[in-house]
């Protein structure tokens, strides 16, 4: 297979929104260094086209650095507790742990880029409610490529305008009118399918969890120690193990019969072959149509291209994710608009 720098070039330039370059001067200086090292595009260009995404060579430095690698460790601390006085310094000095030593990063390529963000819950909340208005008050729940299941809680979740500082509070700006207060449906069964699961419990998987994260994100992480502790008191869900479309039919047979199951995907799609994304589509349009499923998919526009739904044009923010719904016995329709890690939220539900 023919190695094609450019297209890793693009996918390390690509990876941060302008938003985020401001936000976190650290990793937007590493992710330059490493749009223009040529052993940094050789390392991802030979990564498998589903998994070539630079957030896996981040993560496995980042991994590193937790692990306590003795010139990383210190460097990461500092970006996640606000300590870095030469974010562009600190960059090089990673690029050059890198160029030492290769296999630090190469031996960790065999894993996928499984950040499990819980700020997405935050617009899973606000379109399930209206699924449910239009369904029941009763759900079961599957979320398809689920990493260590956490957004399988997504009503554990407090949704607010403004922090309140408590760890498991999420903050969305809602661009659009969300009626908070409106309840959730009951979630009456908890299904996860992925291809490798997280184990909230096993170390290893913890800090795999953990080096997806961005450093420089410390409310990111105090939220993910604040999911370990809570996990505990949370109703018991169910992971399947194995590719989604093996799975979808041992998980709908999992849920309760006679109300809605409602599937979702967010930020998994864009990790299936091209085929495997149209197959998934037309699978999910099929089970829609037989009237006890309803879908909702949040995927960025540039990595899943749904084919031609209707709805809604384009995002009102740059680099939004698109949230495509169907309800049970209708067709697909683009429902809005939110930011990947749910920071804000555009939503107009078709009447
Ligand atoms: C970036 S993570 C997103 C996790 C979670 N949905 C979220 O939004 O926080 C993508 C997950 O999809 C899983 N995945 C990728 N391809 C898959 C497939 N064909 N079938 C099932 N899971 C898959 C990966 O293992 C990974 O855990």
């Amino acid at each position: 297979m023919a190695i094609d720098l450019d297209d890793a070039r693009r996918r390390y330039h690509y990876s941060f929104s302008p938003d985020d370059h401001d936000r976190l001067p650290f990793y937007s200086a590493l992710l330059l260094a490493l749009e223009s090292d040529d052993l940094a595009l050789e390392v991802l260009a030979a990564v498998p086209e589903e998994q070539r995404n630079p957030m896996l060579v981040l993560a496995a430095l980042h991994l590193a650095a937790l692990r306590g690698h003795s010139v990383l460790a210190p460097i990461y601390s500092g970006a996640r507790h606000g300590d870095l006085p030469d974010p562009v310094s600190a960059a090089r000095t990673v690029l050059g742990v890198f160029h030492d030593d290769p296999g630090l990063v190469r031996v960790e390529l065999h894993r996928r880029t499984q950040t499990n963000e819980p700020g997405r819950a935050a617009v899973l909340q606000a379109v399930i409610v209206e699924v449910a208005r239009r369904s029941g008050e009763q759900i079961n729940l599957i979320d398809v490529g689920t990493s260590a299941g956490i957004n399988l809680y997504l009503d554990y979740f407090p949704v607010r305008s403004v922090d309140d500082g408590e760890p498991l509070t999420l903050v969305c700006e809602d661009l659009t009118t969300v009626d908070r207060r409106q309840a959730l449906p009951d979630i009456v069964s908890r299904v996860g399918i992925d291809l490798s699961p997280l184990d909230l419990h096993d170390d290893d998987d913890r800090l795999w969890l953990r080096a997806c994260l961005w450093p420089e994100e410390n409310r990111r992480h105090v939220r993910l120690d604040a999911v370990i502790e809570a996990r505990h008191s949370w109703p018991v869900a169910t992971v399947l193990t194995g590719d989604a479309l093996d799975c979808l039919s041992d998980a709908l047979s999992l849920g309760r019969p006679g109300i809605t199951t409602v599937v979702v995907n967010t930020w998994a799609v864009a990790y299936f072959s091209k085929t495997a994304q149209r197959t998934y589509f037309d699978e999910m349009v099929r089970r829609c149509a037989s009237g006890a499923v309803a879908w909702v998919s949040i995927e960025s526009p540039f990595t899943v291209a749904w084919p031609a739904p209707s709805g809604e044009g384009a995002p009102p923010r740059k680099g939004g994710s698109q949230i495509l719904a169907t309800l049970p016995g209708a067709a697909p329709s683009t429902w809005g608009w939110c930011h990947p890690h749910g920071h804000w939220l555009w939503l107009k539900v078709p009447t």
